[in-house]
């Protein structure tokens, strides 16, 4: 009955999209549920294409896998029925009938509201006060539109039901831990909490069957809007270092400093995580671009590494070398991990 989480280690863009992607084609999952809204971009790279996909979860790129979408989720209609056309997933689409619907009056109600957009940074999709509807309950649920009639299905039972079969199913939670409404750094935070306990509620199962939490953490840390960042490096350090990136649902240019052992440790107490999946290692160290086996690591990237996991006392388990879903490498058949 193994199911997975995977969760954000920082403040979200950490790659969950490629690691997701990279789990939906290794592991052969029978469901992969997507939580969180459309504030949330993850980018997904196979065979020569990039994705981004804001709603549908990354593990669309295995054709076998039936996506679905969490009760705890909001979606938006426009956005949805795009992602299910670029990604060809129609017939394995599946909402549960309380996923939430953003509708045009949140997005304009955010974009008029100076606090979120000046004070906090919002990416202004409208999540926000969405949310707030929901705790007002006047908002409208998937199984309010009957657009959406045949992709509804009750996501708790039907992931609760595949794991007393033995099957395996992921959740791919969204953003990271310190964008959490409870845990993170209030009031540059999200509208949602985002640590896994909390994606395993979104989706509508116990903790006691949550078998992996898989933190994911990029090799250096980046936050987008305002807030603080620990050790933030100035812009002409970033463009030095190569380290420039432009958020994915905004196109802002993202903040940057360096790894973080503290903040990385508070985020494995607070997930209870397992393993760790380490991104975007190539653009720290160019040398190690799409390398796929541990032993071909350059020795100086190995000590880094290894100097992680030994403060962080879990295993780094998959490592990603580049956007391209094969260049990962994947130490959990080497360290017994692999279920
Ligand atoms: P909101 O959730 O769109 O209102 O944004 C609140 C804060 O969280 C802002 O600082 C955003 O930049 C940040 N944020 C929200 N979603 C993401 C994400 O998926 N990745 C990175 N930052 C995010
Ligand atoms: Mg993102």
């Amino acid at each position: 009955m193994p199911l997975t989480i995977i969760v954000g280690g920082f403040f979200g863009d950490e790659g969950k999209g490629k690691i997701a992607s990279y789990l939906g084609i290794a592991d052969n999952p029978l469901i992969a549920v997507r939580c969180g809204s459309i504030n949330a971009g993850h980018t997904v790279s196979y065979n020569g294409k990039t994705w981004k996909v804001r709603l549908i979860p990354s593990f669309f790129v295995n054709p076998r896998t039936k996506l679905m979408i969490a009760a705890g989720a909001l979606i938006r209609l426009d956005v949805l029925f795009k992602e299910i056309n670029d990604t060809e997933t129609r017939s394995r689409i599946f909402i549960d009938p309380n996923a939430g619907v953003i509708e045009e009056k949140h997005v304009e109600a955010e974009r008029s509201d100076i606090f979120l957009a000046k004070g906090i940074g919002s990416t202004l999709q409208g999540v926000g006060f969405a949310m707030a509807d929901r705790v007002l309950r006047r908002l409208k649920l998937a199984k309010d539109f009957s657009i959406l009639k045949d992709m509804i299905v009750d996501v708790a039972y039907e992931v609760n039901k595949a794991l007393d079969n033995n099957e395996l199913v992921y959740i791919e939670g969204v953003q990271g831990t310190f964008l959490s409404l409870y845990h993170g750094t209030y009031p540059y935070v999200t509208s949602r909490d985002t640590i896994a306990s909390a994606f395993a509620s979104e989706v509508g199962v116990g903790p006691k069957r949550v078998n992996d939490v898989i933190i994911v953490f990029k090799s250096y840390v980046t936050r987008v809007g305002e807030g603080p960042l620990d050790n933030e490096l100035s812009y002409e350090e970033i463009e030095k270092r190569g380290l420039i990136e432009i958020a994915t649902v905004t196109g802002r240019k993202r903040r940057v400093a360096p790894f973080n052992i503290d903040l990385a440790k508070r985020a494995i107490m607070l997930n209870s995580a397992t393993q760790i999946a380490l991104t975007r290692l190539d653009t720290l160290y160019p040398d190690t671009k799409c390398i796929k086996e541990w032993n071909r690591l350059p020795q100086n990237v190995k000590i880094w590494l290894e100097n992680i996991e030994s403060l962080l006392k879990i295993p780094i388990t998959i490592i990603s070398t580049g956007e391209d879903i094969i260049c990962t490498i994947d130490r959990r058949a080497e360290l017994g991990l692999k279920r």
